[in-house]
């Protein structure tokens, strides 16, 4: 059976897209599961004016593609409660604290309570200052605050919002969200190091030539042009999903695989990635925005022609750029990253790539310009998404007489069964936060690290103009992420643009 704990969650922004789209099907699941059981309860708390009949009803739908059994779906949803709330006003925390007093009677809750801040962060020092206040963290029980991205918007907004979390909140109280973090393939990186005595033992500079992160989204930036024509994709992807996936490759072997030790090693990773100086920053980062493009037989319209986007914005939407980790292990290893939007695939996957063998006895072949035929490197990649699994290419002998060499793929993938059931990363980080395990959400160590590394490059970026817009929707980006590897001598291990390049389709 699993372990459940009683609590009370109360969500501020229930009536938002990440409410809907995430936290009420993982609450089902979990309900479902038996993680959480009858005693639980919900206030969901925004501007808008409902009742609890049809918060209810809200639920119900959100949860529909579940497929709920009829009867579980409202016992399910009978747990919820609405409160209309203006963060601004004192009363309504009053009224808050009042129905979470009866909720807890009613459902046994043991005066356990997780705060859900999903909504524009510009109003989490408000809420977590009127909930003090109102007396609501008084009850005995824990008191847990999950916080939702952005956190701040560079080191010094950060810092602030920071401090006035802390005010209320004791570190191991707050919960920052970064769901690539409760991602299954995300948290096998882990498991790939440190189970496996065959990487753990090459995972250093005498082995590793290059690794590669790849964070690509083939959507367009939808309906959220008013946020992101503010962020770009340094901030959006770069701040949080990479350089957490960039900590966990490079981390030290932690003591233990316990909250305190991995965090630790994963701050002292970020300590050592380089903060660039500007001209660094021009060396080795690239930025991009796309131009309306056609592809796969559709049409794509520029970024600048988003809703809510501005016409002449030089926001990017692409990245790419080599990160330098100043440490015993990593140094002169590059960590190249690249995300966007509207690429050629949404993918997300990794590539180390390994050194050549000290000396090729197998480059008999001379090729046209006279170069000795090269091994193609050992490649471990991980793909996070939207397949899971992980593939070894080495090399073997091809088949027959003489002895040519090919590369060889030992290749395992999830069955999309198991993807398919696996749980989602909202359920494992909500159900984290609920058995009171930090591991996978992110220290303010990490995240003020991350904010300097990323600020840097922000603001070498805003001393010049961007020559936006710069790449096609459709394909990986622009021509200057394909030079930034080229001029170290690699390339980009993942090229899904190329069956249309070479048949002139970009
Ligand atoms: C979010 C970003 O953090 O991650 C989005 O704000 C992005 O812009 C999303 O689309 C990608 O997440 P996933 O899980 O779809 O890879």
């Amino acid at each position: 059976m699993p372990e459940h704990k009683p609590v009370l969650f109360t969500i501020f922004g229930a009536t938002g897209d990440l409410a809907y789209r995430k936290l009420y099907p993982s609450l089902y699941r979990l309900y479902h599961k038996g993680d959480l059981q009858e005693n639980f309860a919900v206030i969901g708390t925004a501007r808008r004016e409902w009742s609890d009949a049809h918060y209810r009803e809200i639920v119900q739908e959100a949860i529909a593609s579940l497929e709920p059994d009829a009867v579980e779906a409202k016992n399910f949803a009978s747990h919820f409660y609405y409160q209309a709330h203006d963060v601004q006003d004192t009363s309504h925390y009053d009224s808050i604290k009042q129905l979470t007093d009866e909720l807890d009677e009613k459902y046994q809750l043991a005066g356990n309570r997780l705060y859900y801040l999903a909504m524009s962060p510009n109003h989490f020092g408000t809420i977590v200052t009127n909930l003090k206040k109102s007396g609501m963290k008084d009850s005995q029980g824990f008191h847990r605050v999950i916080i939702e991205k952005p956190f701040g918007s560079d080191f010094q907004s950060a810092s602030q919002l920071n401090n006035e979390i802390g005010e209320v909140f004791a570190e191991n109280e707050i919960y920052r969200i970064d769901h690539y973090l409760g991602k299954e393939m995300i948290q096998n990186i882990s498991a790939i190091r440190f189970a496996n005595n065959i990487f753990e033992s090459l995972w250093n500079n005498r082995y590793i030539d290059n690794v590669q992160i790849n964070l690509a989204e083939s959507l367009g930036v939808e309906d959220r042009g008013g946020y992101y024509d503010k962020s770009g994709a340094l901030k959006d992807m770069v701040q949080n999903h990479i350089l957490q996936i960039l900590s966990l490759l490079v981390m030290e072997p932690p003591a233990a695989f316990s909250n305190t030790e991995i965090r630790a090693e994963k701050i002292k990773a970020l300590n050592a990635v380089r903060i660039y100086t500007p001209e660094e920053v021009q060396k080795n980062f690239v930025r991009g925005q796309y131009a309306a493009g056609k592809f796969d037989g559709k049409t794509f319209a520029a970024y600048r022609e988003e809703p809510n986007v501005a016409a002449d914005s030089k926001t990017e939407t692409f990245v790419a750029g080599k990160f330098t980790v100043d440490n015993f292990r990593w140094s002169g290893v590059p960590f190249y990253i690249r995300t966007g939007k509207r690429l050629t695939e949404k993918g997300t996957r990794i590539n180390i790539v390994f050194k050549q063998v000290p000396l090729n006895l197998f480059k008999a072949e001379i090729n046209a310009d006279c170069k000795e035929r090269q091994l193609p490197p050992n490649i471990l990649t991980i793909y996070i998404q939207p397949t899971e699994g992980f593939n070894l290419t080495l090399n073997g002998k091809e088949i027959g007489q003489g002895f040519d060499t090919h590369p060889v793929k030992l290749d395992y993938r999830n069955s999309a069964e198991t993807v398919e059931n696996s749980p989602e990363a909202y359920e494992r980080l909500i159900l984290d936060a609920l058995r009171g395990d930090a591991t996978n959400f992110t220290h303010w160590d990490e995240v003020a690290q991350s904010w300097r590394i990323v600020d840097a490059i922000r603001q070498a970026w805003d001393q010049t103009e961007p020559d936006f817009p710069n790449y096609e929707a459709g394909t990986m980006g622009p021509k200057a992420a394909y030079d930034l590897v080229a001029k170290d001598g690699f390339q980009w291990i993942w090229e899904p643009d190329e069956w249309y390049r070479e048949r002139d389709l970009l």
